[in-house]
């Protein structure tokens, strides 16, 4: 039988990013050849004030707060390769909030890396890193209390002992693997990613180790090999080179990046991405090509109408907007049957 371990092996995988790891981008990096792709990270509260709506209209299920936002968007076609990222600093809290979900998705993964002051202040991401037995009840706690595997994404800490003795605490707990950025916290993406502090780390633990921190080195698909080799990990975790362009994960090559944009607006018409998060995708994808037309166009959009006509789109904008029309009626005359 599968281990839960197994799941984790070597995988090339869509690492959790902020606004970056919603539906449209997470359904096209497995089109193009992810094996498991993380959600952005969302914080526990943000998840037990949601409620769980079916969306029949699109065939997901969305978690929405009170004010319509929606939390995390899901659908069927992923729920096998999907891991959610939780933000926590609270064993309790993070297993209300993950029992919620677990349903949905196949894996659990706890943002142990993030540097960001909003984070640290919460007592949440990298300030785990330095509160082992905070770690070890979370994690054991999820462990215990789900029926899908857990997880959790660190960084590196400044003594190789103290760094040694940390992911040691989290084997212990019964996590299924170990995603490791290599970067201190203080470090941005331009330090180099101190891939032999992984390659350590994996020599000294039995579970999966996914290398993360490679982006700046990894330009083409064959470039993601030489990461795995030179980090000695299980499997590799992409961030910044796929939401630049999600077909790194192609054996094949990657395809041009307008097109590309194109297939991620298609995506996210299909599953009513909401304008402000597909534009800041697409944006994201065109960061080194702003002097093109249609990227500087994409700047003043303001509706996902906009985005698409600017994208040569409006066609099959319009025509998905009247299937969800025509779709929404038949769904109210059966539920007034
Ligand atoms: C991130 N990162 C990140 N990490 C995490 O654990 N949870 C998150 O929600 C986010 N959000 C996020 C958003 C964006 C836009 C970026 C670029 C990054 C960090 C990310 O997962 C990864 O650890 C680093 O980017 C290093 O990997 P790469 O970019 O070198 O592949």
């Amino acid at each position: 039988m599968a281990s839960t371990q197994d799941f984790y092996k070597d995988k090339l995988i869509l690492a959790p990013m902020v606004r970056v790891g919603t539906l449209p981008m997470r359904l096209l990096a497995l089109r193009y050849g992810a094996d498991i792709v993380y959600c952005e990270e969302i914080i526990d509260f943000k998840i037990l004030n949601a409620s769980k709506v079916e969306n029949e209209l699109i065939g997901t299920v969305d978690f929405v707060l009170s004010d319509d936002t929606v939390v995390f968007r899901t659908c069927p076609q992923e729920k096998d390769k999907l891991v959610f990222q939780l933000g926590t600093s609270n064993a309790k809290r993070a297993l209300k909030a993950a029992q919620k979900i677990q349903d949905y998705v196949s894996g659990v993964d706890v943002n142990m890396g993030c540097p960001k002051e909003f984070s640290i202040k919460g007592g949440m991401g990298a300030a785990l890193l330095t509160q082992p037995e905070k770690v070890k009840e979370i994690l054991t706690t999820l462990v215990k209390g789900l029926n899908v595997p857990v997880t959790c994404k660190i960084r590196i800490l400044p003594k190789m002992e103290d760094m040694l003795n940390l992911v040691k605490t989290i084997e212990s707990t019964g996590v299924s693997a170990i995603a490791v950025h290599g970067r201190y916290k203080e470090e941005r993406p331009r330090h180099t990613n101190h891939d032999d502090v992984i390659k350590v780390i994996a020599q000294h633990i039995g579970i999966p180790v996914i290398a993360n921190g490679g982006s700046g080195v990894i330009k083409q698909f064959s470039d993601i090999q030489a990461f795995r080799g030179s980090t000695g990990a299980s499997s590799v975790m992409i961030a910044r080179a796929a939401e630049w362009n999600p077909t790194i994960f192609r054996p094949e090559g990657k395809l041009p990046l307008m097109d590309v944009v194109r297939e991620y607006i298609k995506v996210a018409i299909d599953y009513d991405n909401n304008y402000t998060n597909t534009k800041y995708c697409v944006l994201q994808m065109m960061h080194a090509d702003m002097d093109i037309e249609e990227g500087l166009k994409t700047l003043s959009t303001d509706s996902l109408q906009d985005i698409s006509e600017v994208w040569g789109l409006l066609d099959y904008y319009t025509e998905t907007r009247s299937k969800f029309e025509k779709k929404r009626a038949e769904i109210n005359t059966l539920n007034n049957l």
